[in-house]
């Protein structure tokens, strides 16, 4: 049976409120197709009885996480779009590496990092084309809200349709082995990369200062005024010489002033004005 329109009007608040999510008519079937699997996995007959059953609960016993969870989009790739990759390794490295010599110090944030393919991909670029970087302190931390995407990231294994997406067939000899149907990455890049739960629209731990701050294909489901918090709170972990990398729909024109954008190759990062 279709969502009710009160239904799916419960559910659209709830991503609003946990996530900054936003779910605008027209999503049903989003909701459907998310929450119904759930909905018989946690033993309700209907989805309508168990976004019942979230609307009555309190919200500490986990079961409107798993709800939160189930509504995320998690599509990902290695390598996505290509370019900003390429920035990476033609401008941006080289010229934080100049900038950073003294302090040795490379740090780079992952925010909403799926199941892992945006985190692992800069990092085998690293491994790859910046041997000096060995003897640095780099860090690469990957955050996201889902607790489901964290754990098969961490893993680190992924199907052959997945090593197809994105990954150069080089990377894929070279930091990969195959383990019965899935590809494992090597416990070398993996240990490069520290998952850690974090919800954007929440209140942040303290950050380290930041060389480099991806958050693509993220804040495209959030609503205006949530964007306009993260960038600034970005702002106040971007080190002066950082750079923030938004996905390829993703803008931070009239959402924020302080960030100007700049094309390396074709790419185009944002740097925060400084004040
Ligand atoms: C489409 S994926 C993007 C993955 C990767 N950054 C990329 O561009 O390929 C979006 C991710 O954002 C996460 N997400 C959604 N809302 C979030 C929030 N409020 N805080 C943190 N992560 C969130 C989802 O769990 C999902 O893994």
């Amino acid at each position: 049976m279709p969502i009710s329109k009160t239904d799916f009007d419960y559910v659209s608040q709830l991503a609003h409120s946990e996530a900054a999510i936003v779910l605008e008519p027209g999503k049903e079937y989003l909701v459907e197709t998310r929450l119904g699997p759930l909905a018989l996995l946690e033993g309700f007959a209907t989805l309508a009885l168990y976004i019942d059953a979230l609307r009555t609960q309190v919200k500490v016993n986990g079961m409107h996480a798993k709800a939160i969870d189930a509504l995320t989009t998690n599509e990902t790739l290695f390598f996505r779009d290509f370019h900003p990759f390429e920035s990476l390794r033609r401008f941006i490295i080289p010229e934080i590496i100049e900038k950073r010599a003294s302090l040795r110090r490379l740090t780079i944030w992952s925010a909403a990092s799926s199941t892992g393919q945006e985190p692992y991909s800069i990092a085998m670029l690293l491994r790859e084309h910046f041997p000096q970087l060995n003897n640095w302190n780099v860090s690469i931390l990957a955050t996201d809200l889902s607790p489901t995407v964290l754990k098969l990231a961490q893993v680190g294994e992924y199907s052959q349709l997945e090593v197809n997406r994105g990954l150069p067939a080089s990377y894929l000899v070279k930091y990969f082995s195959k383990q019965a149907d899935k590809w494992r990455l090597s416990d070398d890049v993996r240990k490069m990369v520290e998952f850690r739960p974090m919800n954007l629209i929440q209140s942040w731990p303290v950050m380290p200062p930041m060389d480099l701050v991806f958050i693509r294909n993220v804040m495209i489901y959030f609503d205006v005024e949530s964007k306009r918090t993260i960038l600034k709170k970005i702002r106040a972990c971007l080190l002066p010489h950082g750079y923030l990398f938004l996905g390829s729909a993703e803008t931070t024109t009239n959402l924020d002033p302080q960030f100007q954008p700049v094309t390396h190759g074709k790419a185009v990062v944002y740097r925060a004005a400084l004040n």
